[in-house]
């Protein structure tokens, strides 16, 4: 039976016409009319407490989003999932990214294969290299111990790597350097590697697919910087490269031996895979354990997510925030703020995760949808963004709901000169932050204060900006597990609602179908015949003059 479509489902009529009735009360009113608010409108699970209560809901908010889930089915979609069913319905694949945390024992089954076996074998082959290279007894092609490891890929097979290396940093071997390349664009590849010893350097290549053009480009570079290095000889590629990839066939055809590639499956999602083998290099970073216990946070929140009630359930209740604000107050945009620099690449890993699954404009059966579906996602760590875009948050013209995220106690404590630490300044600032966009400073304040009449405008903060806090006692790795899988569920929730497909990506495919045929324009010795728009004629034969002209 076709899904009844989300606008005329009588659980939206009924949020709309909650909002028509409650959606103009600020969060002051709501403040002053429930002194437990801030008590009440918070959950708790897997070492994450979460307050909504600056979210402009009530109760009955919440009450109406979770029955609107109901109606969309959120409890079967979500088994659906958990049994390895297709729901990647445009790519016939099951979205299994929970069996990459499974513990050894539990059966998921896909096409009547219990994929879990397959998981821990990879694991504990990853557990036996990242030891062997990790001990030095893995040895370069001219005998030396491996110093550096460069993970080489892009989006999902990037910025999970990187984001957990940024977080788990504290945790890392600080004798070994680590490194990310990604861009194109060859100073990626020229900066990572400029001041390495190529016999103290490893390659992990990682594609999913093993056909991007970025990933091989940069594993190209770095195979001729290798060899270049190592005296031409072939068989240096076996002891400085590794391959992370679902495609064996083509990690052959590259020339890296298939007795060195971890294998994933086409049911792991690119951004959904940093918990896969696409997790060598922070397994070699923080070690096998530590990425044990990551892997336990994910599980962890896994669980919470599949058996919680959903007024309850921290993804679901971040998924229907998402929907509230999106769907009915009109925010386009959100804004991720961790006070904690090590999670400085956090909001960028985010991005892919949720803009990639979740901007999509027309539903499981092709229809378009009539009403809006992923919003924006940005971010950076606090209290840096105060200093630049938080104006705006503040008293900008547009809304942006924010998440909070902060730790109890610091990874690294730093005193200040008062006897106490940097980090209850940071945190003084993350509740300060919340707290203002809620409540803003009426006028008479200002005036109270003493402001120039002329001024008292620009003073006033309207407030009534909704956010999330989320905080935990601090950043380990089975914590970051739990944040990752806090949003990869919340973005499937909102996906759920929406009725579209969050886990496949064919926005991405015309750039790079269009680039293939550009990419032989630029790059003929002579210019061909161009057959695009005036604009992209005219860029391509400047960009050709400008590259080739002397002067
Ligand atoms: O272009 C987008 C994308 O397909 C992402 O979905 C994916 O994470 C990334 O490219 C890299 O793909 P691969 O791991 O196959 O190199």
């Amino acid at each position: 039976m076709k899904p009844a479509k989300l606008t005329s489902l009588p659980q939206w009529h009924a949020l709309q016409q909650h909002f028509a009735q409650t959606g103009s009360q600020s969060l002051r009113e709501l403040f002053a009319a429930d002194p437990q608010r801030g008590e009440q409108l918070t959950a708790e699970a897997v070492g994450l407490y979460m307050d909504y209560s600056k979210q402009r809901v009530s109760s009955d908010t919440v009450q109406l989003l979770c029955e609107l889930a109901e109606a969309c089915e959120l409890r079967q979609r979500t088994e659906a999932m958990f049994r390895g069913e297709k729901i990647n319905t445009t790519e016939n694949r099951a979205v299994l990214h929970v069996a990459l945390r499974a513990p050894a024992g539990e059966k998921i089954m896909v096409d009547g294969h219990d994929v879990v076996p397959d998981v821990h074998e990879v694991l504990d082959r990853m557990r036996a290299f990242a030891d062997q290279v990790r001990s030095g007894s893995w040895r370069g092609h001219s005998g030396k111990r491996i110093r550096n490891v460069i993970s080489i890929g892009i989006g999902g097979s990037d910025l999970g790597p990187v984001m957990a290396y940024e977080a788990l940093r504290d945790y890392s071997e600080r004798e070994m350097t680590f490194r990310f390349v990604s861009n194109v664009d060859g100073t990626d590849f020229v900066e990572a590697t400029h001041d390495l010893d190529a016999a103290e350097t490893l390659f992990v290549v990682c594609s999913k697919t093993f056909t991007t053009l970025e990933t091989l480009s940069n594993a190209q570079a770095a195979r001729a910087w290798c060899l270049n290095a190592l005296g031409g000889d072939d068989k240096a590629i076996a002891r400085h490269f590794v391959a992370v990839s679902t495609n064996a066939d083509e990690v052959q055809k590259f020339g890296i031996d298939t007795a060195h590639m971890f294998g994933f499956w086409d049911w792991v999602g690119g951004r959904y895979s940093m918990d896969s083998a696409i997790g060598l290099s922070t397994m070699l970073a923080i070690g096998p354990d530590h990425f044990r216990e990551m892997l336990a946070g994910f599980y962890a929140m896994d669980e919470h997510f599949r058996h919680t009630p959903l007024e309850r359930n921290l993804p679901v209740l971040m998924g229907l925030l998402g929907i509230w604000n999106t769907n009915f107050l009109d925010a386009a945009t959100v804004a991720v703020l961790p006070y904690e620099q090590y999670l400085k690449r956090f909001p960028a890993y985010l991005q892919q995760l949720t803009m990639e699954s979740n901007g999509k404009y027309v539903t499981h059966d092709g229809s378009p949808v009539d009403y809006a579906t992923g919003p924006i996602y940005w971010g950076e760590p606090g209290t840096n963004g105060q200093h630049s875009f938080y104006q705006l948050i503040h008293q900008g013209t547009r809304l942006v709901p924010c998440d909070f995220i902060g730790f109890g106690r610091p990874l690294q404590p730093v005193p200040t000169s008062t006897g106490g630490d940097q980090h209850d300044l940071l945190m003084a600032n993350l509740i300060a932050q919340g707290e203002a966009l809620a409540f803003g400073k009426t006028a008479d304040q200002v005036r109270a204060e003493g402001v120039d009449e002329a001024l008292v405008a620009h003073r006033t903060f309207e407030g009534n900006r909704p956010s999330t806090t989320i905080l935990a006692s601090s950043l380990t790795p089975h914590i970051l597990g739990t944040l990752i899988a806090l949003y990869e569920h919340s973005v499937f929730v909102q996906g759920v609602i929406w009725d579209i497909d969050s886990f496949d990506q064919w926005g991405v495919e015309l750039g790079k179908q269009l680039a293939k045929t550009t990419i032989a324009e630029l790059t003929a010795q002579d210019l061909p015949e161009l057959h695009h728009d005036s604009s992209t004629n005219t860029l391509i034969r400047r960009y050709r003059q400008l590259r080739d002209s002397r002067g």
